[in-house]
């Protein structure tokens, strides 16, 4: 299960898992039917879209019922859905932090319960939670986005010792800057002037985000649980750059 898979980033990991064999089911709040319709799917594996807001319980169960009924159990959920909000801390209405709040950490731990049952039932699974650099790098203006990130990385290392001794593991991913869809004012040339702080000198490709969701998804990371690891071409590492930089 790839959720906020009708576009971005998600649909691109749905794609690889497909391409690796999985029989993904995307979710969005719309649009997941037809990206699932465009993807081809290689070695048996297949694709479901459906409609579905992950901040509501009934409509994940819905699909947990769903998957019951394909004889699918979710032995893998990325939670990739994520929603951003543009506005100063002083200025943030509450009603916006709370969507934020709803979709990023919410929505996690409702399709986390949901979809988990089946994992511990059956004693193994693999959890990919997508946070962000901006999870442990706040920047201005986006009051609540770089908090709900953090409560994700925080929440995906207390699933994984929770959920160790069942053999399920739980991981994160940090993306850095990527080139996709999100949709931010501005963002598209606010991310080319961006590049040229990015060490590895480009932005990420939505595929090298689902190259890292693979590794670990899969067997090959049958032991690692708990780590957030950052996908984000050393972005993160280049607080003191400017500094280095200044006039003496
Ligand atoms: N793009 C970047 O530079 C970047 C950087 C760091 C982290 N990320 C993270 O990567 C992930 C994907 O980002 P993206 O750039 O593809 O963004 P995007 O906005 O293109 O995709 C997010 C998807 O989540 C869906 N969504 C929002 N609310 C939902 C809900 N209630 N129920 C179901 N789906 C919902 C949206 O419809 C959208 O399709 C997000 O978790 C984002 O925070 C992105």
């Amino acid at each position: 299960v790839v959720t906020g898979a009708g576009g971005g980033i998600g649909a691109v990991i749905a794609a690889q898992l497909a391409r690796l064999g999985s029989h993904v089911y995307l979710l969005d709040l719309e649009g997941a039917p037809a990206v699932a319709a465009e993807i081809e799917p290689a070695q048996g594996g297949s694709t479901v879209g459906i409609d579905c807001d992950v901040t509501d319980p009934e409509a994940v169960e819905k699909v947990a019922d769903r998957l019951a009924e394909d004889g699918r159990p979710c032995d893998i959920l990325v939670n990739n859905a994520a929603l951003v909000r543009l506005a100063a801390l002083e200025e943030i209405a509450l009603e916006d932090w709370r969507a934020v709040m709803a979709v990023n950490i919410d929505g996690c731990f409702i399709c986390t319960q949901t979809f988990g049952r089946t994992m511990l039932e059956r004693e193994g699974g693999s959890i990919v939670n997508i946070a962000s650099v901006a999870a442990l790098n706040p920047s201005p203006g986006r009051a609540a986005y770089p908090p709900s990130k953090a409560a994700m990385v925080a929440f995906t290392r207390q699933a994984a010792v929770e959920w160790g001794p069942k053999r399920v593991r739980v991981n994160a991913i940090c993306p850095g800057l990527v080139d996709s869809s999100m949709k931010r004012p501005g963002s598209i040339d606010a991310r080319r002037r961006k590049r040229t702080f990015v060490p590895l000198g480009r932005l990420a490709d939505p595929q090298d985000i689902a190259n890292a969701v693979a590794f670990l998804a899969g067997d090959g990371a049958a032991y690692v649980s708990g780590a957030v690891l950052a996908v984000d071409g050393a972005i993160s590492q280049i607080a003191f750059r400017d500094l280095n930089a200044a006039p003496e």
